[in-house]
């Protein structure tokens, strides 16, 4: 049975360019009311206001998901939209650091951004969403959620923190009916964090060479379409030419 469109929350959007913009615009697209949730009010006006113009449905709320009472009253505005199908954890951008150099406080950042807020909007959804026995929580992941790196070792200890919260999740509450997934983007989106933070790595990645984030989100959307008696917990997502 097709699912009908219904209501959805992506939280960590930015830029426009970037993978949380993308997803908000593909639901939207496809008849779901949307609510944008990030830090910047501005940016989640504009973007709503593009959604809108587009003839879809979407509102700014602004969020920051390392703090219950506002994670909670993002999901209490959800609740006030109608039923509540669709989730996506998408906060938590890369941070070079040598461990070295990497303070605690640097560190607890990184962890509150992917393992705090990732465990908030989990169970914040999961309180709304039981009560039906349906509903889909996605999130982001990274190539750090599976391996970790220096630089990057405090980004992949809260990525693979973040992982393991899906993964419980996953196991808690899929027997009732709620659908949890994790993503593994391994490569470079093709937005404006990567051309803004590392335009010599973009630029060496060459045409075709970094994810486009339509076709990221056009996976999280059929992920959410899949029938519950063949769900996928855990896919990869990479460039074709990219080596692993
Ligand atoms: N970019 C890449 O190449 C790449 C590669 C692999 C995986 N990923 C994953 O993809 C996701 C991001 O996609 P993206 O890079 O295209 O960026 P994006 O979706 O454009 O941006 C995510 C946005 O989340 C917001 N955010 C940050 N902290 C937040 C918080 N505490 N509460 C609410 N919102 C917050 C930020 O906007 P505000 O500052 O305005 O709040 C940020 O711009 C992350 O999970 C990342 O690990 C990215």
């Amino acid at each position: 049975m097709p699912v009908p469109a219904g209501s959805s929350v992506v939280v960590g959007v930015g830029a426009e360019e970037g993978l949380g913009a993308s997803l908000a615009q593909r639901f939207a697209r496809d008849g779901f009311r949307v609510i944008v949730a990030g830090r910047t009010a501005a940016r989640l006006k504009s973007l709503s206001a593009a959604i809108k113009e587009a003839g879809g449905r979407a509102e700014p709320k602004v969020t920051d998901a390392t703090r219950e009472k506002e994670v909670i009253a993002l999901f209490d505005k959800a609740a006030e939209r109608g039923d509540l199908d669709l989730v996506v954890y998408n906060v938590g951008n890369n941070a070079a650091a040598p461990l070295l150099d990497l303070d605690a406080a640097d560190f607890e950042t990184l962890w509150r951004q992917n393992a705090l807020g990732g465990f908030l909007v989990g169970r914040e959804a999961v309180r709304r969403m039981l009560p039906r026995g349906r509903g889909t929580i996605l999130f982001t992941g990274a190539t750090a959620s599976l391996r970790a790196r220096p630089p990057f070792t405090g980004f992949a200890s809260a990525k693979a923190a973040l992982r393991a919260v899906a993964q419980g999740l996953a196991r808690e509450f899929g027997p009732h009916g709620i659908h949890i997934a994790h993503v593994v983007i391994d490569g470079v989106i093709d937005g404006a964090y990567a051309r803004e933070k590392f335009p010599g790595f973009v630029h060496a990645k060459g045409e075709d060479g970094m994810i486009d984030p339509g076709a990221i989100a056009d996976t999280f959307l059929a992920l959410h379409k899949q029938p519950r008696s063949a769900w996928t917990h855990e896919l990869d997502l990479r460039p074709f030419k990219e080596t692993f």
